[in-house]
């Protein structure tokens, strides 16, 4: 079996806007292992849901993927068309969304509609596809299932629906399971469970997870790789544990300026946190050069003409940047 489940190649995705042309995803590329988590990182605005939804195509009427390629097991799936990625959805990969109450179904109860993606993409009897919903939600902690298929989404608390929808998510065995924010709007402890319940569906199954979210703690405790993204672009991709280390050799700036945002444990009473200054810059006004260049501590003349592009600088760690050793950047030095 190939490593990869999921690659994107140099994907451009653009909104059609009156003001003008919106690069969301200005070169992503990334690669999701397979059975293994890939934690989309970035501040608002950086193109991780823009991303996330173009695997599927889940678009706006004035969005559009423009260039790049999408591989899924073995099949270019950019190139398909919006019925048939359909045909993909919900059965090879499924897609969960921030806002668990506008996703699901408010006319149907929770047996109907997870029974009816069982029934399509399954080919499952009724008595089947109750039986393996009543299943289903059990294993994503819901303690009493039979009641639960029987109410409406309006009557289930959010971290219930929450549940329902990963059990509907996982009804068909994905090989991915696109979770955007999945548990934003969930209060902590409930959010805790998810994402525990979400590792070990993975563990269990075997299900490839995107997991995006611009909480840093989240990305620690789910991620076995992580992409950070800035302004429509991946700037560094590793291994989790050498984006997390603080010490690790090559990172990215941006990276950098994220990691010290956390608060630690360890650190002195009072300390201030740096938080990195400025904003993610407008898309309809990207500065030339590197995209971080204008908040970049680092930033050389060459830095605000160029732009970087993505490179290996070691092995599975991909950086966006002309300096990338963490050990020789000083301020203002270059
Ligand atoms: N419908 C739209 N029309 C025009 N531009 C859009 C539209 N939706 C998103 N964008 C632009 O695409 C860019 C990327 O947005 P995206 O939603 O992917 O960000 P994000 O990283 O998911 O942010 P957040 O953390 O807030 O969810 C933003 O600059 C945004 O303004
Ligand atoms: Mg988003």
């Amino acid at each position: 079996m190939d490593k990869y489940l999921l690659e994107i190649k140099d994907l451009h995705t653009y909104f059609t806007t009156k003001r003008g042309l919106i690069k969301a995803a200005n070169g992503v590329s990334l690669k999701v292992q397979n059975g293994k988590t890939l934690g989309i990182v970035g501040e608002s605005g950086s193109g991780k849901s823009v991303t996330a939804m173009s695997i599927l195509k889940l678009f706006e009427h004035n969005q559009k993927i423009h260039s790049g390629e999408i591989w899924f097991d073995g099949e270019k799936i950019s190139s398909l068309t919006q019925n048939e990625l359909r045909k993909i959805r919900g059965n090879d990969i499924s897609v969960i969304f921030q806002e668990p109450m506008t996703s699901l179904n408010p006319v149907l109860t929770v047996t109907r509609q997870i029974s009816e993606v069982l029934m399509l993409h399954q080919d499952m009897t009724k008595d089947q596809a109750h039986a393996r919903t009543i299943e289903l939600l059990g294993l994503v902690g819901i303690s009493n299932p039979e009641k639960i298929a029987k109410a409406y989404s309006f009557q289930l608390s959010g971290g219930m629906s929450q549940r329902v929808m990963i059990a509907m998510a996982l009804a068909c065995r994905p090989k991915l399971l696109i979770a955007d924010e999945p548990t934003t709007a969930l209060d902590v402890t409930i959010q805790a469970q998810i994402l525990k319940l979400m590792n070990e569906l993975k563990d269990e199954l075997g299900t490839s997870i995107i997991f995006v979210t611009h909480d840093l703690g989240v990305i620690n405790e789910m991620a076995d790789d992580v992409a950070v993204m800035y302004s429509g672009q991946v700037v560094e991709s590793a291994n989790s544990k050498v984006i997390f280390s603080g010490k690790a050799k090559y990172s990215h700036p941006y990276t950098e300026g994220l990691m010290n945002s956390i608060p630690r444990l360890s650190d002195e009473k009072g300390k201030k946190l740096e938080v990195i200054p400025g904003t993610v810059p407008h898309p309809l006004d990207l500065p030339p050069g590197c995209k971080f260049a204008p908040r970049c501590k680092y930033a050389t003349d060459k830095c605000r003409v160029e732009e970087p592009e993505l490179v290996e600088v070691e092995k599975d760690h991909h950086i966006r940047c002309f300096y990338p050793e963490s050990g020789v950047r000083s301020d203002g030095e270059k």
